[in-house]
């Protein structure tokens, strides 16, 4: 098992009259993905960027886009992220049915998107087994979904190691957390087993984005380690 810990900063805490630069901020900075958190106001109780802000960075940058979608009609929405250049588009289990979950993977690969499927912290991980085959990627929420800022919920933990597990049945599955972590919740987050980091405030808050980046990654990634030397 490798314990390569990326790191995608969220510009939902970058400085939204100056996007272009806070993204070539965190890219020069050493960061490998982008997390680009839409809402719809419906979701979730607030509102962000739309498909024409992630068209607009994508020539701009050479990051991986990885756009969190928390709105409540994937299906209606998805396409417009996938022209607008989305790596990856992750939707929520609590949006729609399974059957529609596996229809909307399906047509992300279509395309040449990956798929990936979250869960908002009151929803159990074990919900997501039918849909394992389906998706790239589980994204697990460490606060309730629609602000950043917020603290990191320690009990969504056992939630991650569910996912690190499920990853080991199924190469190549990625295991992402969102929400709340910073210097003090990476090392519990990467030990739980997470391989991407969202990190927001933590990034963009800080004085020097490449030094936090930095720190981000060497803090999960021996935190990752130790727990490997001891199983
Ligand atoms: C919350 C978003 C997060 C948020 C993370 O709804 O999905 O991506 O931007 O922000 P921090 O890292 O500040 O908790
Ligand atoms: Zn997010």
């Amino acid at each position: 098992m490798s314990c390569e810990i990326k790191i995608a900063p969220s510009i939902l805490a970058a400085d939204a009259a100056r996007l272009a630069e806070e993204v070539k901020k965190v890219e020069e900075a050493g960061a490998e993905w982008l997390h680009i958190d839409i809402m719809d106001g419906h979701f979730v109780p607030n509102l962000s960027y739309s498909a024409q802000v992630v068209s607009a960075l994508r020539p701009l940058s050479k990051l991986f886009f990885d756009v969190h979608l928390m709105i409540s009609e994937p299906v209606k929405y998805m396409d417009d992220f996938a022209d607008a250049g989305a790596d990856i588009i992750t939707v929520h289990k609590e949006a729609c049915s399974d059957a529609e979950l596996k229809e909307i993977a399906a047509h992300l690969h279509g395309r040449g998107v990956k798929a990936g499927i979250s869960v908002k912290p009151n929803t159990p991980a074990e919900s997501l087994e039918p849909l394992l085959d389906d998706f790239d990627m589980i994204l697990i929420m460490t606060v309730e979904p629609g602000f950043g800022g917020q603290s990191y919920i320690h009990e969504m933990d056992s939630k991650i190691a569910w996912a690190a597990r499920a990853a080991e049945n199924h190469p190549g599955l990625i295991v992402e957390v969102d929400g709340g972590v910073g210097e003090k919740t990476a090392a519990e987050a990467a030990a739980s087993g997470a391989k991407v980091l969202v990190a927001g405030s933590a990034v963009f808050g800080a004085e020097d984005a490449e030094a936090a980046v930095r720190s981000l990654r060497r803090i999960a990634e021996s935190a990752c380690c130790a727990e490997e030397k001891q199983q």
